[in-house]
């Protein structure tokens, strides 16, 4: 997939003479792109006058940024304690399987993405698994066929 230059361009354009301005670069890329594109890496480079590298660097550091397109279903199944202590590993088995990737992976299809997240601040109704930005709670594997059924997206 190619992405449009031009904005890319433009986006750099507008942050590169800012100090410190790098991390609100790559944010305005990601809202833009939906990811960082990987052929953002060299105009960043050049125009923030630093190593591709150190771009490389400051995007694997924060988990927030995403280095590929999201499905057009973005699943997140927490995995900090409460949640496993309420059957979360088990429910993350059965989603992974349901949807045919791993935590981390766009499905091939481009319809879902699956992603670990540490803690909603949901604890008290765990398991939570946020699907396209809504929380649902107390979720096993049962109810989360229920949700994706009605999503019909399978
Ligand atoms: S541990 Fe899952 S919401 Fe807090």
């Amino acid at each position: 997939m190619t992405i449009d230059l031009e904005k890319a361009n433009e986006i750099v354009a507008r942050f590169k003479d800012v100090e410190g301005a790098l991390l609100e670069c790559l944010h305005a890329l990601q809202h833009s792109f939906g990811y960082v594109p990987a052929e953002t890496l060299d105009i960043m480079a050049d125009g923030f006058n630093i190593s591709r590298a150190e771009v490389h660097g400051v995007i694997s550091y924060y988990h927030d940024f995403k280095t590929s397109p999201t499905g057009r279903t973005v699943v997140r199944v927490c995995q900090a304690e409460a949640c496993q202590s309420m059957g979360s590993r088990h429910l993350s088995e059965h989603v992974q399987k349901k949807l045919g990737i791993n935590m981390g992976e766009t499905g091939a299809d481009g319809n879902y993405s699956l992603e670990a997240v540490y803690c909603f601040g949901n604890c008290a109704l765990s398991p939570n698994i946020e699907i396209d930005g809504k929380l649902h709670a107390r979720v096993g594997p049962d109810k989360f066929d229920e949700i994706i059924n009605a999503g019909e997206k399978l």
